[in-house]
């Protein structure tokens, strides 16, 4: 979380940073701040609340200069205010940081700067950088830098300017992601996504763990903590402006719900050989790099069939579509399947050999709970695999082999196209496991891939139900406690519809498995307690099982809202309110159940009058434990 922008070039430095920060934002928003080097001397605006608090600010100083920071706040170490926003300055006032990250040696390193003499102004551990760097400085920013680094444990990603040196960023990454864009004429612009680029060039730098760059009108330099040189690629940003603009709808989430019949299908596209009814993921195959230490040899998609176990691990709602993904594959496949909140596996004796394939599901690939656990698991000896939308994200480039999700830039906090663009990769990989393994036929092989086609077109039959949904929302506005239920492949669908309710509007919202609710939640029922039942027509023994759920709930005076099939005619005679979904085999359900539920979370906090882009203490990509 917190974003950072640089930039060093002829442009005026203030418009450039501040709009690099606007499209940070996602990444945290309780206080933001810019320091320029104007007229040689190095001016620091920062501020509480919003950027756009910060842009009336400047707006009043004319600043100008040609090179400077910016950055976006999300507190981890001192409360969101004025003090504690970056960029921080040493005591001279000659050098300015921004940080994403957390110093975990900062109390140490503070106390003997303060025995030194040094005097703190804030509450943040990213302070001990500035006085760190003034510390070793002797004329050498990037020496200094490099000197300081040593000192320090933890993750960041920072930016430093210096008054002295006034051609010079030197930036650095240990854990927090970074990408330096290089634009033309000694233009650079570093920052924490390359969303903050792609305006001012498409040629860009990932930086790598424990890497410092030196940026300068005349080049730039890339070295490791010792001043060792480091060669590096550039890369090219393909994908288009228009998706990070919220092309005129109200909100970045309600663009990115609407867009997911798009992005579904651009998760399938060039991945399905129609005819044949075959699979084609390059990262699993010519792409998987992963070698067996005894011969050497790199064993490719191999190495994923001959697994004996499979982990799947991830945050938040790609925790949720990793317990798809366990459904998936034990139901098709037939492998043991373990799913895993990263944030716990990684700090417990994690059992995996070289016959586990550990898959890890992050939308930003920069999660460091889920990074930290995937470095866990190959260091034993696994096989990692990262489903990842960011291209060139640190998970998408430590792994052996993945498969990239291709929804484009997701900017609302609250993930939406991500979750379906995971659940279809998921799918594809199951459907390319099975038949490799010949598990699935020719006939099941032909007939999943002519569901899966059709479910772009079925999401946006429900997305055309948006009036519908809000209207069933208006209903409901005024609860402050609702249970979402569901079973098989529904059940991790319960528990994203009450993550998307909860993380935006607010409102107290649990999920469960249906059968669950028995043994506990069914005390809290009664008219004040809405329960919403994800209660497709299944081809098991679930749908008659999850309508007896209802009837227990109403039999309490309980209100339901029901997610059914299309044409359904029974649901309705139980549940007050019924929003329907297209029929789909049950192995892709959760694809459609999902979208009613992300659509009435929307509606729900808009009416509540929430800011639903960017919901209070959360931030889309969380990079500190
Ligand atoms: C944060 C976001 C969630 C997201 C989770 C995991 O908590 O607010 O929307 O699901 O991180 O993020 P990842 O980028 O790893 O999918």
């Amino acid at each position: 979380m917190c974003g950072i922008v640089g930039y060093i070039g002829k442009k005026n430095v203030v418009p450039v940073i501040l709009e690099g920060l606007k499209k940070l934002e996602y990444r945290g928003y309780d206080s933001s701040g810019i320091a320029v080097i104007d007229k040689g001397k190095i001016s620091v605006t920062k501020c509480k609340g919003r950027i756009a608090n910060l842009d009336n600010i400047v707006k009043k100083k004319n600043l100008f200069g040609n090179i400077g920071l910016g950055h976006t706040r999300w507190a981890t170490h001192g409360d969101p205010s004025d003090r504690n926003a970056h960029p921080h300055t040493d005591g001279s006032g000659k050098i300015a940081v921004v940080h994403n990250g957390i110093v975990e040696n900062y109390a140490s390193l503070k106390k003997l700067l303060i025995d030194e003499g040094h005097k703190f102004k804030s509450d943040t551990d990213t302070e001990i950088f500035a006085h760190l760097i003034q510390k070793f400085y002797k004329g050498d920013i990037l020496k200094a830098v490099q000197e300081a680094l040593v000192l320090t444990e933890g993750a960041y990603a920072f930016a430093v300017i210096c008054e002295d040196e006034p051609d010079k960023i030197v930036a650095a990454r240990l854990g927090s992601p970074l990408v330096i864009g290089i634009g033309k004429k000694g233009e650079y612009i570093v920052a924490s996504d390359p969303i903050a680029i792609v305006k001012h060039t498409r040629k860009v730098i990932y930086l790598d763990d424990e890497e410092v760059v030196l940026l300068q009108p005349s080049g730039y330099r890339i070295t490791d903590r010792h001043n060792a040189e480091v060669e590096k690629e550039t890369e090219e940003i393909t994908w288009s402006l228009d998706r990070i603009t919220k092309g005129g709808f109200p909100h970045y989430m309600f663009k990115e719900i609407l867009e997911q019949s798009q992005t579904v299908y651009d998760a399938m596209r060039g991945r399905i050989l129609k005819e044949e009814a075959k699979i084609k993921l390059g990262g699993l195959e010519s792409h998987l790099k992963w070698i067996d230490k005894k011969d050497g040899k790199i064993t490719g998609l191999k190495c994923l069939l001959n697994a004996k176990r499979i982990i799947i691990l991830g945050c938040g709602t790609s925790w949720h579509a990793a317990l798809i993904g366990e459904y998936m594959f034990e139901n098709i496949i037939g492998v043991p399947v373990e799913v895993e909140y990263a944030s716990e596996a990684r700090y417990r004796n994690f059992i995996v050999d070289k016959n586990t394939v550990v898959i890890g599901i992050s939308q930003s690939g920069e999660t460091l709970d889920t990074l930290a656990a995937l470095r866990e698991a190959k260091k034993r000896g696994a096989i990692t695999l990262g489903l990842v939308n960011s291209v060139g994200s640190t998970i998408a480039r430590e792994t052996h082999g993945g498969v990239y999700l291709h929804a484009g830039p997701e900017i609302g906090v609250a993930s939406t196209k991500a979750f379906t663009s995971q659940v279809c990769v998921l799918a594809l990989m199951v459907l390319l496991m099975g038949q490799e393994k010949k598990i699935i036929n020719k006939k099941t092989s032909h007939t999943i891939v002519h569901a899966l086609l059709k479910i772009p077109e079925q999401i946006k039959e429900i997305l055309e139900q948006s009036d519908a949904i809000l209207n069933t929302a208006k209903q409901y506005v005024n609860f402050n406690n609702f249970l979402y239920l569901g079973r098989g492949y529904n059940f991790p669908i319960a528990l994203e519809g009450a993550l998307k309710l909860k993380e935006i509007s607010y409102i107290h919202a649990e999920g469960y498995p249906a059968a669950e609710m028995k043994h506990g939640p069914i005390a809290l029922i009664d008219k004040n307690m809405p329960v919403v039942f994800v209660a497709t027509d299944t081809e098991d023994q679930i749908y008659q099982k999850i309508i007896s759920n209802i009837q227990e709930v109403k039999s309490r005076k309980g209100q339901v809202i029901a997610i059914a099939s299309k044409g359904n005619k029974s649901i309705g005679e139980i549940a007050d309110s019924v929003i329907t979904v297209p029929k789909t085999l049950d192995f892709l359900t959760s694809l459609l159940t999902v979208i009613p539920l992300q659509l009435f979370a929307y509606h729900m906090a808009v009416l509540r009058g929430c800011d639903v882009d960017k919901p209070r203490n959360l931030a889309k990509s969380v990079t500190v434990e």
